[in-house]
């Protein structure tokens, strides 16, 4: 049976052309790119052209590009250091952020370090005007850390509008654009963003790797220490595969961004639309209006079927998830959703959608999800 795959949010499958650069990279580049013989220098080299490549796709200088493992650690690494290295006394954030950012803040709160959260549309949506407010009355140091695309429900951050407010209040700005990088292109030339934190198996990388972007303004001491890699940043012998590989994904998800945006806001469209069609009562979770092209929440009225949905269909050849990718492999009530719609008690599906899906496939997921319920 040929699997119809649609939980791109939770990961991608990698592109063809990564994957050959990988494995000719792992059976050549096997220097360790901090020797000073040729075979470590010609490591050395592709790396920082991996740097080179990644700071362009987000018009960054190469000094403000730092690798890591993945997006958990590079927003780890922000929110810990800002305590220490620049003095911050408080953070504002949402109540559905990545568990990378929120089981963090729980962990650095402290007598000192306050954390507050800033209230949510009913969609969801961030209230820009309580981040004002909370941004506004106090004098202490404050980074502000919120998501750019939710990972459950797509909804979209303004980042012009919480940058600049950041700019006004002299607060730091942290972005968690691990949903949205090579999705969105972003120019940080033109938008202030002081961190933001990118992982590569969300645009057809592989996994164990990720970035961190750090402006140059803000100084940050080394997170892991060691061997001084990553300009004694981040120690630990690279992934010279991962590392090229993520770069080349990126390239690659910038350079045919057009294309695979409207490929799949056409297929996010015809969900949308057979759906309504064909289900009845079936609505759809947070802020259609902006909200990411690739992520659609499903919300189906009560009904004892639905409570092994995402079993049924997985048996039947669909991957789809339930609310986000959970670390256990079992699904748990979604920290997103009971905040956002705490009385609701209908089941939720979130399909995400990746250039590679076609429209029969999505008629196939359909005509599933209408037998299993
Ligand atoms: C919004 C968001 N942030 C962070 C992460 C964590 O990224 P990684 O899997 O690279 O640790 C994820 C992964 O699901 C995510 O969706």
């Amino acid at each position: 049976m040929k699997r119809i795959y649609l939980d791109n949010a939770a990961t991608t499958p990698v592109d063809e052309e990564v994957i050959n650069l990988m494995s000719s990279t792992l059976k050549e580049m096997y220097g360790n790119p901090s020797s000073i013989h040729q075979e470590g220098r010609k490591v050395r080299t592709i790396i920082e052209e991996a740097r080179k490549t990644i700071a362009n796709c987000i018009n960054a200088s190469i000094g403000e590009v730092f690798f890591t493992s993945c997006g958990t650690e590079s927003n780890n690494m922000i929110l810990k250091n800002a305590i220490n290295d620049l003095g911050v006394k408080r953070f504002i954030s949402s109540k559905i952020e990545h568990h990378c950012v929120l089981h963090t803040l729980q962990a650095i709160e402290s007598n000192d370090v306050q954390v507050e959260y800033v209230n949510l549309m009913d969609d969801g949506s961030i209230d820009y005007n309580h981040l004002e407010e909370l941004l506004g009355n106090t004098d202490s140091k404050t980074l502000v850390t919120l998501m750019h695309a939710n990972n459950e429900l797509g909804n979209l951050l303004d980042l012009e509008k919480v940058s600049a407010l950041c700019q006004v209040h002299n607060a730091y700005f942290h972005t968690d654009t691990v949903q949205t990088m090579g999705y969105y292109p972003i120019d940080l030339t033109k938008v202030k963003i002081n961190f933001l934190a990118g992982s590569a198996h969300k645009f057809h990388g592989p996994k164990g790797v990720g970035f961190v972007y750090i402006n140059n303004d803000n100084q940050i001491s080394p997170y892991i220490h060691g061997g001084s890699q990553e300009r004694n940043m981040r120690s630990g012998t690279e992934n010279v595969a991962g590392i090229v590989g993520m770069a080349l994904a990126l390239k690659k998800a910038l350079i045919d961004n057009k294309s695979r945006r409207s490929t799949i806001e056409e297929l996010k469209n015809y969900t949308i639309l057979s759906l309504k069609k064909k289900i009845p009562n079936v609505s759809f979770n947070g802020n259609l209006e902006f909200q990411h092209y690739k992520i659609l929440s499903i919300s189906l009225p009560p009904n004892p079927k639905t409570d092994m949905l995402i079993f049924n269909m997985d048996i039947n050849g669909i991957a789809v998830s339930g609310g986000s990718a959970c670390s256990s492999g079992v699904e748990s009530a979604s920290h997103v959703l009971s905040n956002v719609y705490p009385d609701s008690d209908y089941k939720t599906i979130r399909i995400s959608f990746s250039h590679n899906n076609t429209k029969e496939e999505i008629d196939l997921f359909i005509e599933m999800l209408k037998k299993s319920i």
